[in-house]
């Protein structure tokens, strides 16, 4: 699917960033695994295991610097660059709105979104030069609707879903497709304090118990999403936030019906 691909995946050393890059690697692609957690060496080694062909590099997405050259080593390593996922986020701790800080709230716009535009902002002219190129940037249900973090974090990714939607047509005619993923609850190094702390309590069954399929999501689950709008099979897929939640945001509040 992603066969001699050139790719970016920014948060490449956990979770989410972390299936991608192994799942695109095995669908062929040849991947630049971006991180400022040097964990990210991780992901590369289980690559190369696989035969697949893949980079490290730290980076932190917030920085344009680092940006430019994590794009730099993509086009210096493997000759050109075909597509990028801006996935790396921060959970923003889900503070209650009265304790944020304006430097809480700088932290996690500057990596949820300004992290995302920057990767957007320099990626472009690459795929402009070739007439073509898929970005592909990871949201959150909590972009849609309340309820799923702290209102940095929700904002945080609201901005993410609106930049795939004025990105798209900024780029009108050039080959250039843009989409935003918004996970439900996925089980990943952001969501393991929500995990650890139901397991203390005992209450693990009950996570995902308000979804449709009954259950939270695993990272693989996102990564085939993400390859798919990184591919040409998506070449219709334009300026979507597409909700890869099994069903969650599909609902108005409702109760299930007691046995
Ligand atoms: N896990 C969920 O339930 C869920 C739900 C919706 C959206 N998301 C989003 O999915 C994306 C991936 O998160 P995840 O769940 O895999 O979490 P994760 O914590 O397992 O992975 C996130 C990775 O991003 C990296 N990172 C953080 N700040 C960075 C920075 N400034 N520069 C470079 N890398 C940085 C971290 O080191 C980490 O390796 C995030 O954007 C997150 O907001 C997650």
């Amino acid at each position: 699917m992603l066969e001699n691909k050139n790719i970016i995946i920014t948060g490449a050393g956990s979770g989410i960033g972390r299936a991608t890059s192994i799942l695109a690697a095995g669908y062929g692609a040849n991947v630049v695994c971006v991180d400022l957690n040097p964990c990210v060496e991780e992901t590369v080694q289980e690559i190369k295991a696989g035969n697949g062909n893949a980079v490290a590099q730290i980076a932190d997405v917030s920085r344009e610097d680092d940006v430019q050259h994590y794009i730099q080593i993509c086009i210096d390593t493997f000759g050109s660059l075909h597509g990028i996922y801006a996935n790396a986020g921060v959970s923003g701790g889900g503070k209650p709105m009265l304790d944020l800080t304006v430097e809480d709230w700088h932290r996690t716009l500057s990596v949820n979104t300004l992290g995302v535009f920057l990767a957007v902002k320099h990626s472009v002219p690459h795929f402009t030069q070739a007439g073509a190129g898929a970005i592909v940037c990871t949201a959150s249900v909590a972009g849609l609707r309340a309820n799923a973090g702290g209102v940095d974090y929700s904002a945080s990714k609201a901005g993410v879903i609106s930049i795939a939607q004025t990105v798209a047509y900024q780029l009108h005619g050039t080959g250039i497709r843009i989409n935003a993923i918004c996970p439900g609850l996925i089980e990943t190094g952001m969501t393991k304090p929500v995990f650890d702390s139901a397991r203390q309590r005992g209450t693990e069954n009950r996570i995902g118990q308000i979804n449709p399929t009954k259950r939270f999501g695993q990272p693989h689950e996102i990564a085939e999403m993400a390859c798919f709008l990184l591919s040409e099979r998506a070449s219709y897929v334009n300026g979507q936030a597409i909700p890869v939640d099994g069903g969650l945001s599909a609902s108005h509040p409702w109760a299930f019906p007691r046995n």
